[in-house]
C-alpha cells in the first residue's frame, strides 16, 4: 500500500497531510527514512516512526486501557475528561470506540477498537462475554449477600427478570470478585444494592480471557490481540 495511504489509515491526518509528513522526512519505515509518499510498502509486521515515535501498523486497531477513575467513556463527556484524552491522537482520529462502558468512577480494563464486528461480539447479550470485577463494598460481606448475587437479584428497571452473577466469591471482609455475562447500566452496583449492600469502589480485572496486565499502570494503554479475548 502507498505510504501516504498507510499513514492516513492509521490516523495521521488527511492524505495531503500524510504526504507532507513523508516529504518533510518525519517518517521512517522499518528503520529507514523514506521521503517518497507514494512508495509501496508491505503492511505485514510493519514498524514505522512518525516524529521519532514508534508505531506498528494495525488494521483495525485493538487497544486496552487501564482506565483510571475520573474519566468518562463518552465522546461527549459531561463532567470529567473522556478516556480518549488518555490516548494518542492518531488512535482518536481513527475513531476507536469503547467496547461497552465503565462508569466514571470505575477503574480497570477497558477495551477500545474501530472493529465494529468485535464491538458487537463483545457487547451483544447473545454472546454473553464474561466480565470480571472486584467490588469493594460498604458493609461486611455475608453469606446472604453472596447467595443473593449468585442466585439472582431483581433490578429496578426489569422487575420481572432476575439477574444472577456468573460467579461470585468473597475476597476479604469488604471485597468480592464478581463475574457477569451481561453489560447492563450500572449492573454490578445495582446488583450489589439489590443484595443489600453498596459498592464503594469497582475495578474490572478481565473481559473474557483477557486480563488487565499487572504492569499496565492506571492511564496507560497498549495493543491487544483480539484472539486473546
Ligand atoms: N457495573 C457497574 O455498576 N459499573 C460499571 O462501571 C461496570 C459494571
Amino acid at each position: 500500500m502507498q505510504l501516504e495511504r498507510i499513514l492516513q489509515s492509521q490516523g495521521f491526518g488527511t492524505r495531503r497531510e500524510c504526504r507532507a509528513l513523508v516529504r518533510l522526512e518525519r517518517v521512517t519505515v522499518r528503520g529507514e527514512m523514506v521521503d517518497d509518499p507514494f512508495v509501496d510498502v508491505d503492511t505485514a509486521d510493519l514498524d514505522y516512526t512518525v516524529d521519532g515515535e514508534a508505531w506498528r501498523y494495525h488494521e483495525p486497531s485493538y487497544v486496552m486501557l487501564h482506565k483510571p477513575a475520573g474519566h468518562e467513556c463518552s465522546q461527549k463527556p459531561k463532567h470529567h475528561p473522556a478516556v480518549f484524552s488518555l490516548l494518542p491522537s492518531p488512535l482518536v482520529v481513527r475513531a476507536i470506540q469503547c467496547v461497552g462502558r465503565l462508569d466514571e468512577d470505575t477503574t480497570g480494563l477497558l477495551l477500545l477498537t474501530d472493529d465494529g464486528q468485535l464491538i458487537h461480539k463483545l457487547t451483544s447479550p447473545k454472546h454473553g462475554v464474561l466480565k470480571r470485577y472486584v467490588a469493594t463494598v460498604k458493609h461486611a460481606v455475608d453469606d446472604a449477600m453472596l447467595k443473593a448475587l449468585g442466585g439472582g437479584v431483581v433490578l429496578n428497571d426489569a422487575p420481572d427478570v432476575s439477574v444472577a452473577a456468573h460467579a461470585v466469591e468473597q475476597l476479604d471482609e469488604h471485597r468480592i470478585a464478581i463475574t457477569i455475562g451481561e453489560g447492563k447500566y450500572h449492573q454490578v452496583k445495582r446488583m450489589v444494592a439489590a443484595a443489600g449492600n453498596r459498592v464503594e469502589a469497582l475495578h474490572r480485572v478481565a473481559v473474557g480471557r483477557l486480563e488487565l496486565p499487572a504492569d499496565l499502570a492506571p492511564g496507560e494503554w497498549r495493543w491487544f490481540d483480539p484472539a486473546e479475548v
